[in-house]
C-alpha cells in the first residue's frame, strides 16, 4: 500500500501525515494522534506509515516510561537495553526495556561529567549506525522520546540506506549489487566503540558482546525494497580479505550518507520519533555535554529473526 495522501481519515481520529522527501518515500511527520490512547485502527495506519517512510516523527506527545513501553509493545517484543547504566537487574530507577541516552544521572538528577564512561558511550551514537545490529537478531524499530532537550544542539539525523542502494547501480563501482547482495558481514559494538570512543569496556562486556553475522543487503518485508545494512558496528565481510571487505563497507557507508538528503531532526520536548533500523541509519549531532542536560528514552522493537535468514530480492 502506498500512502501518498496527506490526510488519512480514521474512524475515530484524523491523523495528519506530511512527507518530507516524497520522491524517496522517506520521513513522515504525524500529528493529531495521542499514542497513549491510540485506536487499533489508527495504530494500523501509523504502522503502515512507519513501514513505508522509514522515519516518523510524532508531534506533541507527553509520555512516561509506562506509556512508551505500552505503546511500543504494540509493534512486537521489546529488546532489553544493554545501556551501561540501565541494564542492571532489578534496577529500581529504570525499566530494562528503556535505553536512557542522557548525561543526567537518573538516581540523583545531576549532570554526569563528560569524561564519564556513560557519557562517552552515548557519544558513540554520534557516528552513523543502525540500532542493535550487534545483536544476533537486530532491531526492527526504535522509538525515541525526548524528555529533556538542550538549548543548543542535540539533534538527530537520519539517512535512507534504501535510496543509497537504489542509486548505487548508477555509479561506476568495483562491485555491483549482484556481487554483494548475498554478502554476510560481522558487527560488534565493541569494535565500533573502540574506533569511536576508545576502550571503555570491561572484559565481561567484551566477552558478552562477540561479533554477530548480518546481511549487507536486506530486503524490507513490507516495501519489498532493499537497503544497505552496515553503519558503524559493521566490521568486515565473512570470506573476504579483511581490508577488501572493510574498504567496501567504508565505501557503502560513505555512499549512504552522500547519496540522498540527510534528514535533520531538531527535537521538541515531548516528541517521539520512530525509525526503521532495517532501512535507515541515524546519528546524534552532539551537544555541549558540560553545559546542557539532555534526556532521551528509547524503546526498541526486536526483529523477527537473524538477518542472514532473510531472503534478498533486488
Ligand atoms: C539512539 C541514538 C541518537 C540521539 O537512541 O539509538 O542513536 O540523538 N540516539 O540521541
Ligand atoms: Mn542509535
Amino acid at each position: 500500500l502506498k500512502l501518498f495522501e496527506t490526510n488519512l481519515t480514521g474512524e475515530f481520529f484524523i491523523m495528519k501525515v506530511e512527507i518530507k522527501y516524497p520522491n524517496q518515500e522517506f520521513f513522515a511527520t504525524v500529528s493529531e494522534i495521542d499514542i497513549k490512547c491510540i485506536s487499533d485502527d489508527d495504530f494500523l495506519k501509523l504502522e503502515k506509515v512507519i513501514n513505508s517512510y522509514g522515519v516518523t516523527v510524532i508531534k506533541d506527545q507527553k509520555v512516561n516510561d509506562e506509556h512508551q513501553i505500552e505503546f511500543s509493545k504494540k509493534f512486537g517484543e521489546l529488546e532489553i537495553s544493554i545501556g551501561t547504566n540501565t541494564k542492571k537487574e532489578n534496577n529500581p530507577y529504570i525499566k530494562p526495556q528503556i535505553s536512557r541516552i542522557s548525561n543526567v544521572d537518573i538516581r540523583t538528577n545531576e549532570m554526569i561529567p563528560p569524561n564519564d564512561h556513560k557519557v562517552i558511550f552515548d557519544r558513540g551514537n554520534n557516528v552513523w549506525h543502525t540500532d542493535s545490529s550487534f545483536k544476533p537478531i537486530p532491531a526492527k524499530f526504535s522509538i525515541l522520546s525526548a524528555r529533556e532537550i538542550p538549548e543548543e544542539g542535540g539533534g538527530t539525523e537520519f539517512i535512507d540506506a534504501c535510496y543509497a542502494l537504489e542509486t548505487w547501480k548508477n555509479n561506476n563501482r568495483k562491485y555491483s549489487l549482484e556481487d554483494i547482495k548475498e554478502a554476510i558481514t560481522e558487527h560488534s559494538i565493541v569494535y565500533s566503540r573502540m574506533q569511536n570512543t576508545g576502550d571503555i569496556f570491561n572484559d565481561k562486556f567484551k566477552t558478552d558482546m562477540p561479533f554477530v553475522k548480518q546481511r549487507l543487503v536486506r530486503t524490507h518485508p513490507y516495501t519489498k525494497r532493499s537497503a544497505f545494512y552496515a553503519g558503524s558496528h559493521c566490521s568486515h565481510i565473512i570470506g573476504w580479505d579483511k581490508d577488501e571487505g572493510r574498504n567496501l563497507i567504508n565505501e557503502i557507508n560513505d555512499w549512504v550518507i552522500n547519496s540522498g538528503e540527510i534528514a535533520s531532526h531538531k527535537w521538541n520536548s515531548g516528541e517521539v520519533v520512530i525509525w526503521d533500523n532495517r532501512r535507515v541509519q541515524h546519528r546524534g549531532t552532539g551537544f555541549d555535554e558540560s553545559k546542557y542536560r539532555r534526556i532521551m528514552h528509547r524503546t526498541t522493537v526486536a526483529g523477527d529473526k537473524p538477518s542472514y535468514e532473510e531472503h534478498v530480492n533486488i
